[in-house]
């Protein structure tokens, strides 16, 4: 792939080729994951959107190798840093996680163990990974710097989650993704529990612990208005596939995919209000996809050609990449109208 990114770097520390991931259920395969292929560049914040249930979650398993029965990886590559995921034993798969690549997983901050204290749990990460710690006052130090980091006062070193607030208690869990220094942090829906303004507040912390301790992270979420302001790059997934990847401002200044439209269309705005657009059509059922393109049963531009091919990703430019047919040369006159179409609704 050819997209560049924002931070200046065009380093690859995690490349995605190919992934495809099934969950085996009686009825058959659910395909969660459908042959995925993304990078991500060296300090860069890359934000995976789509609805509920389009995969984001499984993806970022994936990666971590962190996929449960039933589910499981059919096919793909995982590079970090060139390095094959795939490949790793158990035991360096356990050292990897958190020090190479850290999840901050869906619901993390309702996952803390309430029973234990919260500089315990920091402790737990710390010294799973790097052995019994004995200079417990440098231990101490070193948390309340990692507190520092992500905005919490060293108050709450002795205390319990309950006590805390959703903000802190979110904000704890940062802590504990960066707190071994990883190269990549994946952060699913971090901030979709929290009330908007805190969501707003936690999404910043994250990047700018990002920026200070120098990680590259992809932020997993379904709000394209909150990931707009914290993202380098936006990749968009529908239904278990990729279907557009492009810088941020130019998915929200030209988005290509009908999808993405929607996507971006759905955005409400006060200054600007416009009548809800319905996405009209039926969703497909997961274990029996249709044939060629994914979306072409919502899609209002599709037409014969999508049942038979399935896109594969076009480069529009060198930013820009999209899996739809409307941007294959040979359909250029069809594009147009479609993009005329838009233009006068
Ligand atoms: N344990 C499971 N068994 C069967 N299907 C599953 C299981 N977990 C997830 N899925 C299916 O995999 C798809 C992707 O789920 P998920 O990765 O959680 O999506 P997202 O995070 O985008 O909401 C969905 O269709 C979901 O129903
Ligand atoms: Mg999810």
């Amino acid at each position: 792939m050819s997209e560049q990114n924002r931070s200046g770097s065009d380093r690859v520390v995690l490349n995605v080729d190919n992934l495809r991931i099934h969950y085996a259920t009686p009825q058959g395969d659910v395909i969660a994951v459908s042959d995925i292929s993304f990078k991500l560049y060296e300090g860069e914040t890359l934000g995976l959107v789509g609805e509920s249930g389009c995969g984001k979650s499984t993806t970022a398993y994936g990666i971590l190798q962190l996929v449960q029965p039933p589910g499981y990886i059919v096919h793909g590559s995982i590079e970090v840093e060139g390095a094959e995921v795939l490949d790793l034993t158990e035991e360096e798969l356990r050292k990897f996680r958190w020090t190479g690549l850290s999840l901050i997983p869906q619901g993390a901050m309702n996952s803390l163990n309430p029973t234990m204290r919260v500089k315990d749990q920091i402790i737990d990460v710390i010294e799973s990974h790097e052995g019994k710690q004995s200079d417990k006052e440098a231990l101490r130090e070193r948390i309340y710097n990692l507190f520092a980091q992500v905005g919490l006062p060293n108050r709450i070193y002795n205390m319990y989650p309950h006590e805390l607030s959703g903000g802190m208690k979110q904000r704890v869990c940062i802590a504990m993704g960066v707190a071994l220094h990883p190269t990549v942090v994946i952060a699913d829906e971090a901030t979709s529990a929290l009330d908007v303004v805190v969501q707003r507040i936690v999404a910043q912390t994250l990047v700018e612990v990002k920026d200070e301790i120098g990680v590259s992270l992809i932020v997993i979420g379904h709000d394209m208005g909150l990931l707009a302001q914290i993202v380098d790059r936006i990749a968009v997934m529908y239904a278990g596939k990729m279907v557009e990847i492009a810088p941020v401002e130019n998915i929200y200044a030209k988005p290509l995919h009908p999808y993405t439209q929607l996507l971006i269309d759905s955005i409400p705005s006060i200054k600007e209000r416009k009548p809800l657009k319905i996405t009209e059509g039926i969703t497909h059922d997961p274990r029996n996809p249709p044939s060629g393109c994914i979306f072409r049963l919502r899609c209002p531009f599709a037409w014969e050609h999508c049942a038979v091919e399935e896109p594969s990703q076009i480069i529009v430019d060198e930013k820009h990449e999209v899996a739809c047919h409307l941007f294959d040369e040979q359909f250029e006159e069809r594009r147009s109208n479609a993009f005329a179409t838009i233009a006068n609704s």
